[in-house]
Parts: C-alpha cells; sequence; structure tokens
C-alpha cells in the first residue's frame, strides 16, 4: 500500500501539481489531503479545481484546517471585519474567490480522522491536533507529550507546521509531512510523503521537489493579491524562494510596534506603518 500524504497546499496549485504528478509516477494507491488547501497564495479556485478532480479521479480522504476554519467561520459571523490590509487582506482576497460548493465542502469535513483498512495498522490523522485545527504538534505545545502517550495508536500524521519531520516518542511515533504550497526549509521545496504499508507497520518516505516558482510569482502579480493584502504577500513571495518563514515573526513585530505606540492592537486593525516597519526589519 502506498498513501501520499498532502498537507497545507495553501491555494500552491502549481506546487500542489507537482506533487500530485510525482505521486502518481510512483503508483501511490491513496490520497490523504491534511487540510489548509487555501489562503496565502493567490487564486484558491485554482487549487479547488484540482482538489474536486482528484476527489473524482482518485481513492482520496480529506480533513479541514484551520484556514477552513477561518473561511467558515466568516461566513458565519457577517461582523468579523476582514479589510484589504497586511493582517486581513489575504484572507478576504481568499474569501471572495470561494464559492458556496467550496464551503460546503470545507463545512462536510472533520479535523482529523482514523485511517482504518484491513491488514493495515491504524493511524489517526489531523491538521493540527486532534481537538483543534489551530493546534501545534511540536516540541514546544507542552501538552505534545500527554498527546502522544494518551494515543490509542502507534501512529499520528498531522500537518500545520510546514516542517517535515518524523519523532519517536517512546512506542508511538508522530510524522509531519510537510507543507505543500508554502514549505519551510529545504530552500522553499515543494514537500509531501508516501507512506508505505504493510501489515505490521507504515513507513515514511519524505520528498522536496523543485517546482515552477516563477510561475506562481506571476500569478501573485497578476491575481490583485498584492494591492488587497500589501505586505503579507510579499513575505509569502520571500517564504516560497527561501523556505524562511517570516510572517509570524512580522505580524508579531508589528502588533508590538503597534501596542507600544497606541497603546492597544486590535487585530486587524493594524497599521500598515507598523506593518513597514516590522516588514523592513524581519525580511529586509
Ligand atoms: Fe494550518
Amino acid at each position: 500500500m502506498k498513501l501520499a500524504v498532502i498537507g497545507d497546499i495553501h491555494s500552491n496549485h502549481i506546487a500542489l501539481e507537482t506533487c500530485i504528478r510525482h505521486a502518481l509516477d510512483r503508483n501511490v494507491d491513496e490520497f490523504l489531503f491534511l487540510g489548509d488547501y487555501v489562503s496565502d497564495c493567490p487564486y484558491p479556485q485554482r487549487t479547488m479545481k484540482v482538489i474536486y478532480e482528484m476527489k473524482r479521479k482518485y481513492r482520496c480522504t480529506f480533513i479541514r484546517g484551520n484556514r477552513e476554519d477561518y473561511m467558515l467561520d466568516h461566513k458565519n459571523d457577517p461582523f468579523e471585519r476582514w479589510t484589504y490590509s497586511s493582517a486581513s487582506g489575504n484572507l478576504l482576497y481568499t474569501y471572495e474567490n470561494l464559492t458556496k460548493r467550496d464551503l460546503d465542502f470545507f463545512e462536510s469535513m472533520d479535523i482529523q480522522g482514523m485511517y482504518k483498512r484491513e491488514g493495515y495498522p491504524a493511524f489517526r490523522y489531523c491538521h493540527g491536533s486532534l481537538t483543534k485545527s489551530n493546534e501545534l504538534l511540536r516540541p514546544e505545545n507542552e501538552k505534545l507529550e500527554d498527546i502522544m502517550s494518551s494515543l490509542d495508536v502507534n501512529l499520528i500524521i498531522s500537518g500545520h507546521t510546514h516542517i517535515q519531520e518524523s519523532t519517536v516518542y517512546g512506542s508511538r511515533k508522530l510524522i509531519h509531512p510537510g507543507s505543500v504550497g508554502l514549505p519551510w526549509y529545504h530552500e522553499g521545496k515543494t514537500q509531501y510523503m508516501i507512506l508505505h504499508g504493510n501489515k505490521y507497520k507504515w513507513e515514511e518516505e519524505f520528498y522536496q521537489l523543485s517546482y515552477d516558482v516563477d510561475a506562481v510569482k506571476e500569478e501573485f502579480m497578476s491575481s490583485g493579491i498584492m494591492e488587497k493584502a500589501l505586505h503579507w504577500p510579499e513575505l509569502i513571495l520571500h517564504c516560497l524562494y527561501t523556505g524562511n518563514d517570516c510572517t509570524t515573526p512580522c505580524l508579531l513585530l508589528a502588533m508590538r510596534l503597534c501596542g507600544e505606540a497606541e497603546g492597544e492592537v486590535n487585530w486587524p486593525d493594524i497599521p500598515e506603518k507598523y506593518w513597514e516597519m516590522a516588514f523592513n526589519d524581519v525580511v529586509k
């Protein structure tokens, strides 16, 4: 059994198509998608088109990530204010490019699941953790050891971290397949994994593949996302070309500068001047 595990696409359909072609060349039997299909890169409809095609043609399992949760929360809360800005412009741009079909599809998914096939060991999978789509299963999470020791299976696969790694905790293993669309490290190469299964165990094979980042950049330029999301897409492009994520440090610094100068911070209302200062400090 060969199972391709595809995590954190973030609307990067060009990287997604690269990974799918690579997996099909290796005759995988199934695909497991770990969520965060959309946001950050432009034209989410192009990613969704690939997803629907995959669903039609191959045996696929889908779960929802925190980015899909943000989209559904926005649909359900008309008072949530997203604006064309560095803080929320990327989310608003993404939301504007989704259809009812997309939102219904997201709503139909769970945030986790148990993989069970006769003749293979069962394992659990999730986007963040089994209980929260935005929880990081990494050592900085103080609950990680407890989460691992209370698992009812020997293997858990999770996305959200954008880091490709596999860690053993006693008799249990935690695997992060990395991010297809917004990969960290490995010079920004697109990442996914194939799980090879037999009746005793599953073994991971990690891939990092070169793909056409310049074509993704062209889509950023033609889509209107640069004008709507300001510094955010600049940070995403920086990560795509280098594998170094600056989004979190830049957001945190912009919020700190805003708090120090204004006395309060209300996301997403962070004046652009603080983003500019943070961007210059973190990226340049
Ligand atoms: Fe995520």
